[in-house]
């Protein structure tokens, strides 16, 4: 099977979330799957559609299981993105309705990385911008345009090459004009129309809207006719795109249940739900080599299961650089993320005062709207001793965080999968989740399940609730001993990585694909 990705984001040419993390790490596991040597154990696959319409059987039979390398990343070149010596730069000219002849010249900038191609695609108007997605004024108004164009240039560029593709793997709104296009303009050409679509969506937040002025960017007027009704507005690129895709997953099986309901389907439920046995999840893998205390060289110490005095090292470090005393024994919360109403910053802002009563130390680390925590970083202010609001982007920090705290937040109204949970749990770190899709999936609750527990889980999104599991985790870490070291091991044996489960996913989810698309 040949599998392409075209993404917006990929790790670490463009990121600005953990879309860019799990578009590099899935294309590195996927691609490992095409070892011979592992080719074997991958023949058989069950079950792995956990979403609506029950669950979907096996894998079929009679498609190779054997992942081709090398597999593509499609991706913008945008501004800064630095690329090796080795890389070549091929001109090739795409199809742009908004270019006079209606044919623009783009470059692709291609080079082997990390078990992958990258292939960039290298085209200054559309790129070369402070955003990746928009400014200070909001979403770029040519967008349709921009990613149009990624698009379409890596349909061009895979209609030149020697081997037909088999499976698209799409990723979030900026990747859908490649199954819109596929089956209007490229429906000539089976090189392209035959390859199936596999559309992962990792946040339904954004869904890409286009008008019919913002659509003439994308595609020419015929194509247009094709795409939407004579009297429709303009197009949802992530809603009509899902509808032409063979499957589509969301990146944990939880937040698949969730979003067939109105609460969490931002309008979308009622079309994932039409899907039926072609939606389902997948929980999201972690880069286990990228994340791992024994080896993580941001950490002033070392540590792994079984020796966790590293992790006693680096908490002394942190409270200290944070101008707390390391030898004060409460516990320290610390939260990293986007300050986002969705990661539920405000909840722990409206929940500090209280939380600092019962003796917690809070620590957080975020960029994004900083009115989400300025009740926290008053109270910083005045309790510099036991509150520390950092509002920056620092990644050695970040590890130092998910190493030196006692406990990890992690409150979000909404997770489509979520990553800092899982590092913390692999660092030592009990985290405290709001029960709710990929955190529900990947936290056990330590008082519901004294035997299996890795965290403490909350139902309700409000500041009590948040309170309450912050009560409890904090009397367990006061208990301590045995108790507590299982527990913080429980979580770190946990194996999050790709190949002990979500490569094999992916793969088998390719294979059906592929046979939904022959078949239609
Ligand atoms: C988005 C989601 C997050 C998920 C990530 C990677 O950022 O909000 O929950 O972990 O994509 O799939």
């Amino acid at each position: 099977m040949r599998v392409v990705c075209i993404s917006a984001e990929c790790e670490p040419w463009a990121k600005t979330g953990g879309l860019g993390d799990v578009v590099d790490a899935l294309a590195r596991a996927v691609a490992a799957i095409g070892e011979p040597e592992s080719a074997a154990e991958h023949t058989v696959q069950s079950q792995v559609w956990v979403g609506t319409g029950g669950v979907m059987g096996q894998a079929p039979g009679g498609i190779s299981p054997h992942v081709e390398r090398p597999v593509d990343v499609f991706l913008p070149r945008y501004r800064g993105v630095s690329v090796p010596e080795d890389a070549t730069s091929t001109p090739l000219a795409v199809p742009d309705p908004r270019a006079p002849d209606g044919v623009t010249e783009v470059r692709l900038v291609e080079f082997e990385a990390r078990g992958y191609r990258v292939r960039l695609v290298d085209h200054p108007p559309a790129f070369d911008r402070d955003g990746y997605y928009g400014d200070e004024n909001g979403d770029y108004e040519d967008n349709g345009w921009r990613f149009g164009l990624l698009c379409r240039a890596a349909l061009e560029a895979l209609l030149d090459d020697d081997r037909p593709v088999d499976v698209l793997h799409l990723h979030d709104w900026q990747s859908m004009p490649a199954v819109l296009l596929r089956d209007v303009a490229y429906a000539g050409y089976p090189r392209i129309s035959a390859a199936a679509a596999m559309v992962t969506i990792h946040n339904l937040a954004y869904q890409g809207w286009l008008s019919r002025a913002q659509l003439a960017g994308l595609a020419a007027p015929d194509e247009i006719a094709q795409l939407i009704g004579p009297h429709q507005d303009g197009l949802l690129l992530l809603r009509d795109g899902v509808k032409r895709a063979e499957l589509v997953n969301t990146v944990s099986p939880g937040y698949a249940a969730e979003v067939l309901t109105p609460a969490f389907g931002m309008g979308m439920d009622g079309v994932l739900a039409g899907l039926g046995h072609r939606f389902g999840g997948i929980l999201n893998g972690l880069d286990t080599a990228i994340w791992d205390p024994a080896t993580d060289d941001a950490l002033p110490a070392n540590y792994s299961r079984g020796d966790l005095a590293g992790k006693a090292e680096c908490r002394r470090a942190l409270l200290t650089e944070l101008g707390f005393d390391p030898a004060d024994g409460r516990p320290v919360l610390g939260m990293i993320g986007r300050l986002d109403p969705q990661k539920g910053f405000d909840l722990l802002a409206a929940a500090a005062k209280d939380l600092l009563v019962e003796g917690a130390r809070i620590v957080v680390l975020g960029t994004g709207d900083p009115k989400l925590v300025a009740d926290l970083r008053a109270l910083a202010a005045k309790r510099k001793d036991s509150v520390a609001v950092l509002e920056t982007f620092d990644r050695a920090l970040a590890r130092r965080i998910y190493a030196g705290a006692d406990l990890y937040l992690m409150p979000s109204r909404f997770e489509p999968c979520g990553q800092g949970q899982m590092i913390a749990l692999r660092y030592g770190t009990p985290a405290i989740v709001h029960r709710t899709g990929g955190l529900a999936d990947t936290v056990i609750d330590a008082d519901a399940s004294p035997d299996e527990g890795t965290g403490f889980v909350f139902d309700v999104p409000k500041p009590p609730g948040l309170l309450e599991a912050c009560r409890r985790a904090m009397s367990h870490f006061h208990a301590g001993g045995d108790a507590w070291a299982e527990l913080q091991d429980r979580g770190m044996a946990i194996d999050w990585s790709w190949e002990a489960g979500p490569a094999d996913q992916y793969a088998a989810s390719y294979r059906r694909a592929v046979s939904l698309r022959r078949e239609r």
